[in-house]
């Protein structure tokens, strides 16, 4: 019972407000925090609740807002039209978003022409993991040990660390170096158009070559880092909406299992604040001390030629 005031405190953000309200009006329960600066190593951008509380992204945000409708939380981690690959640090206490490094470097993906940088706004959903231990029943290749990502196909060009909600309309399973790496297609639930968007078809009927283009840049974006084309199980077709809601949940379960200490999470780290009865939850305290131990060097932010560069291909 330690703690129990503060924390139902804490999390009661998403617990009652999330359900209660319809989305349109929703103000958006989350604020973010900078730590480090942008485009250097030591950049985070941790996440507090309204209350002002650090909360972990990846555990602390629920996957469902509505879910008898179809509505379901994403992270913002890579704005459309940008290049730098930003994710959640899944291996970090409270699982911060901060730019990938390959290599020593600092990540960008290519502009491919005519792609500009991410062609969607692209991110995660919160409370799902793809198992590395687990052999996906569709694919027949073990999961990549990241939430499910998400491509959402909207017009808004939204800003790393939003965390807004989308319709589930798709989904295309991309297989990165022999593991599954399902990218589920989205649409901003507050879109203009968004009542028009029901399932994957209503993609190739409203917004045609779309879906073309995504599979297109998810072949070829490594190609510059001299790595071969990417694969894709049932030849790159998009599945449907039904088979996405499963995919999503299924990942939901392995997060489940893995917050409750019923499977080996291996790398990831699973602290959180709000998750009743994990083994890995901590008090609002000790959140904050861990977000204060992080170091943050001051570097100065440099121009980066990487996104100005301009990649054609045969
Ligand atoms: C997660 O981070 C906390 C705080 O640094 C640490 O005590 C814990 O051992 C880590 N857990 C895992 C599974 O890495």
């Amino acid at each position: 019972m330690r703690a129990l005031l503060p924390l139902l405190s804490v999390c009661r953000g998403w617990r009652v407000g999330a359900a209660a309200r319809p989305p349109r009006r929703v103000m958006s329960l989350y604020r973010t925090e900078e730590r480090g600066h942008p485009h250097s190593e030591d950049y985070r951008l941790f996440f507090k609740n309204v209350a002002g509380h650090y909360i972990s992204p990846f555990h602390d945000i629920p996957l469902k807002v509505d879910s008898p409708k179809n509505l379901f939380n994403m992270v913002v981690e890579i704005p459309r039209w940008t290049n730098a690959k930003m994710e959640i640090a899944t291996e970090e206490p409270l699982n911060p978003i901060k730019q990938d490094v390959k290599s020593g470097k600092l990540r960008f993906v290519p502009n491919l022409f005519p792609y500009k940088g991410y062609i969607w706004n692209y991110g995660a959903f919160p409370q799902t993991w793809e198992d590395p231990c687990q052999k996906d029943k569709n694919t027949d290749f073990y999961g990549d040990n990241d939430p499910v990502d998400i491509c959402e196909i909207g017009s808004k060009v939204f800003s790393r660390g939003d965390v807004i909600q989308v319709k589930i309309l798709g989904a295309l399973a991309l297989i990165d170096q022999g593991v599954t790496d399902w990218k589920i297609i989205t649409i901003n639930v507050n879109d203009p158009d968004a009542e028009k968007f029901h399932d994957i078809g209503d993609v190739k009927k409203f917004k045609p070559g779309y879906l073309e283009a995504t599979v297109n840049w998810l072949r070829l974006y490594k190609i510059p880092d001299g790595k071969p084309e990417n694969k894709f199980a049932f030849n790159g077709e998009f599945k449907n909406k039904a088979f996405a809601l499963e995919v999503v949940n299924n990942a939901h379960e392995c997060w489940k299992a893995m917050l409750m200490k019923k499977c080996d999470s291996g790398t990831v780290n699973c602290t959180n604040v709000c998750v009743s009865d994990s083994p890995f939850r901590c008090t609002p305290e000790e959140a904050r001390s861990l977000v204060e131990s992080v170091p943050t060097l001051s570097m100065s932010k440099e121009g980066n030629i990487e996104e100005e560069r301009w990649y054609f291909l045969d």
